[in-house]
């Protein structure tokens, strides 16, 4: 595990940058896992910068998003589907043939979970995971308790995730309940992954997973067991880590 230290967010943003432009650069047909959230927002933003100067394409990406709130249409604001087309999607010239944002309004949710994990196999697997973490540990929407060897599934939101990404809801009610989340093996059968941590709110969680146990109570604890992980965390998110 790589760990790499900076001291801000927009440091962090800065050095992911760096790291997936080189990734998308060199190799062949680049297979990306990608997430959501506050965390990846501003790497998002240097991407586009990159692609606007020339330096970074995105034509022979193939990406596969995450995870994705249930019952939630693609053109509701507050889907992942909306946030990674306004985020990064529409300002890059990757074709929205090659990118795979889990349905959560499909009919059959079990399939829909089948069909992912059958199109990132299709794909090759993914070359490299993005991963932010929760601040109770997990990663994409596997919560604590979730087996190692889960792949993607539907999941049932911890009252604390609720609550935490009911900042981008009206009221909390709004929130949905449940989300499609590739699993925990899926995430780790990806050649490589990149996890960002920012702010003293993932501090805990951070140190958890850099000085505990490789444990299914802190899902993020399973990146121990993974050849290539690196983590950019910034100072606040090491603050509780104790190095
Ligand atoms: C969300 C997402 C995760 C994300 C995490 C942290 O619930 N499902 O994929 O990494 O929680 O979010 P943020 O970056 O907004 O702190």
């Amino acid at each position: 595990m790589e760990i790499i230290k900076v001291k801000d967010y927009d440091a962090m943003s800065e050095a992911a940058c760096s790291f997936m432009v080189e990734r998308i650069n060199r190799i062949d047909h680049p297979v990306l896992g990608l997430a959501t959230g506050s965390t990846p927002e501003g790497l998002y933003k240097r991407l586009i910068e990159k692609y606007k100067l020339g330096e970074v394409s995105f034509k022979n990406v193939k990406s596969f998003n995450l995870d994705e709130y249930v019952g939630l249409d693609k053109n509701d604001p507050n889907s992942y589907y909306y946030f990674m087309k306004t985020k990064l999607f529409d300002h890059v010239d990757i074709f929205m043939d090659n990118v795979r944002v889990p349905n959560g309004t499909a009919d059959d949710l079990q399939q829909e979970c089948q069909e992912h994990e059958n199109a990132i196999r299709a794909a090759g697997g993914i070359d490299v995971q993005l991963l932010g973490i929760g601040a109770n540990g997990h990663i994409g929407f596997n919560e604590p308790g979730t087996p190692f060897t889960s792949r993607t599934h539907v999941v049932d939101l911890e009252e604390s995730t609720i609550k935490a990404n009911s900042r981008f809801f009206n009221s909390i009610e709004e929130v949905p309940t449940q989300a499609i989340s590739m699993g925990i093996e899926t995430i780790m059968n990806s050649k490589e992954i990149l996890l960002l941590v920012s702010g003293e709110s993932k501090a805990e969680a951070l140190a958890k997973l850099l000085n505990g146990e490789v444990t299914e109570e802190v899902p993020a604890s399973v990146l121990k067991n993974h050849p290539k992980v690196t983590i950019i965390a910034d100072e606040a998110a090491f603050s509780a880590a104790g190095n």
